[in-house]
């Protein structure tokens, strides 16, 4: 068949509030037109973020109610932990409140001051927690990966010579390598099969352990199958298990590839370095047997994993992506290539190339999503990283805006509104304006940045 359809039926229902565009344009200027400022029943179609906005199946639900909330010793997490090691069999499992907790949890082991760690990219808050604690972290993403319109299939890659040469150069100082499946910071690009066994051999050869950021692992392990030679016929599950075997820990948000609402891991095979994590674990998220979750929480995510694995999902799951990508190419609305797993990212500098950087196509774009369609996206571009510590502005390397897509939320007519959004503002793009800020924090500044339009 032709049409991949969304293979599940629609049992509960959450409805959406429409909105006008006049009530959409008091409701904008009442945020500063900073759309983290929304109130989110006020949004038709959500596209912030991916992360912990999935549906939950019905198995999930109902594991809900069979969660055990003992302190100690809960069966919930004995099946969490089952779950777990079933796709990614390493020795300890710490399950967190969700990934940025692990990150800490993991960086207070192994971070500190003079440390460097290397990584494809890493993600905002893993590079935020290796800075808090003092040490330092480094991108060595393939040349390809910093490029929108490269079509490399593995644009996640780690560049493996680059990072023998750093550890050549810093060994002393490298706590341990990551690599981030999929690339999120990069446009959600996989990391082939051969790519992620050729890092953990560098990284093996100088004695260094290998860590993954697991949160989107079966979108990559999806594009292993379809993209890296010899994979086709093999199950998601098997090449999952590939993926990690050569790993010495994960970090994971269970709010991506879980299908949960909040929860994450920190899994490692150091039994020194678990006991470390353990002892912070219990100081900052809570007993070990369930870190900082309900134990309901935990048997959501181990149902979540079951369903994950499920290769009807994942190809309706990476073709959304696709096809929304594909029309919006058609309409001449430039996207990073090719599209990722879990968003579509939209190039604004290129679309609106009359607004400069430091007038922030990106965040123009944004608002305009909203107010023509109540469409709530992410600008990732000068106002998430042009303000400098030293309190100067330059332009990003891309003015992106990401069209994050929450798992089995919305259908395929949510989809092609979406593109009919586009082709109205498309239309009349040239009289897009751009924005300035009129007043931000010193750091972080996208989330309450209030703006003014031009
Ligand atoms: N690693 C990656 C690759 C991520 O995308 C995220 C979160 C995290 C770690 C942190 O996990 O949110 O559970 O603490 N990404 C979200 C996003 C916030 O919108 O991309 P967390």
């Amino acid at each position: 068949m032709r049409t991949i359809i969304e293979p599940f039926r629609i049992k509960t229902v959450e409805p959406i509030r429409m909105t006008t565009r006049q009530e959409r344009e008091r409701l904008l200027a009442a945020a500063s037109y900073n759309l983290f400022g929304l109130h989110s029943d006020d949004v038709l179609i959500d596209l912030l973020t991916d992360s912990g906005t999935s549906a939950m199946s019905a198995a999930q639900l109902a594991a809900l109610v069979s969660g055990d909330e003992s302190y100690a010793g809960s069966p919930s997490f004995f099946r969490f932990e089952a779950a777990v090691k079933n796709l990614f069999p390493f020795k300890h499992v710490l399950p967190t409140h969700q990934g940025r907790a692990a990150e800490a949890i993991l960086f207070s082991v192994l971070g500190g001051q003079g440390k460097n760690v290397p990584s494809n990219t890493h993600f905002d808050t893993t590079r935020a927690n290796i800075e808090s604690s003092g040490a330092e972290a480094f991108d060595l993403v393939i040349p390809e990966g910093l490029d929108p319109n490269s079509l490399h299939p593995f644009k996640g890659n780690m560049d493996t010579a680059r990072l023998d040469a750093f550890l050549k150069e810093h060994g002393a100082t490298v706590p341990c390598v990551m690599i981030t499946v999929t690339n999120n910071a990069g446009g959600g690009q996989p990391v082939s099969l051969e790519n992620i066994r050729a890092t953990a051999a560098v990284a093996h050869k100088h004695g260094k352990p290998f860590i993954i950021d697991g949160c989107r692992f079966a979108e990559n392990a999806y594009f292993i199958k379809l993209r890296e030679k010899g994979h086709t016929s093999r199950k998601v599950e098997d090449i999952v298990r590939d993926m990690f075997a050569d790993a010495d820990g994960m970090t994971m948000s269970a709010k991506k590839d879980a299908f949960a609402n909040i929860g994450g891991w920190l899994a490692l095979n150091d039994d020194a370095m678990a006991q470390s994590a353990r002892e912070r674990l219990i100081l900052t998220e809570g007993f070990p047997t369930y870190g900082g979750l309900a134990g309901r929480d935990l048997d959501a995510i181990a149902q979540g994993l079951k369903e994950i694995v499920d290769e009807d999902y994942l190809a309706y799951r990476l073709r959304t992506a696709a096809y929304i990508a594909e029309r919006l190419e058609a309409l001449d609305v430039p996207t990073v290539k090719p599209s990722g797993g879990h968003a579509i990212f939209v190039d604004a500098r290129a679309l609106l190339p009359h607004i400069p950087p430091l007038q922030y196509p990106g965040q123009s774009l944004a608002v305009a999503l909203y107010l023509e369609g109540g469409i709530r996206s992410c600008e990732i571009g000068t106002v998430m990283f042009g303000l400098q510590s030293d309190g100067r502005e330059i332009a990003a390397p891309m003015d992106l805006v990401r069209l994050a897509l929450p798992r089995r939320v919305y259908t395929q007519s949510h989809a092609d509104y979406v593109v009919e959004v586009f082709e109205n503002i498309a239309r009349d793009k040239r009289k897009m304006r751009g924005m300035k800020i009129v007043w931000q924090p010193p750091h972080m500044r996208h989330f309450s940045a209030k703006f003014a339009p031009l």
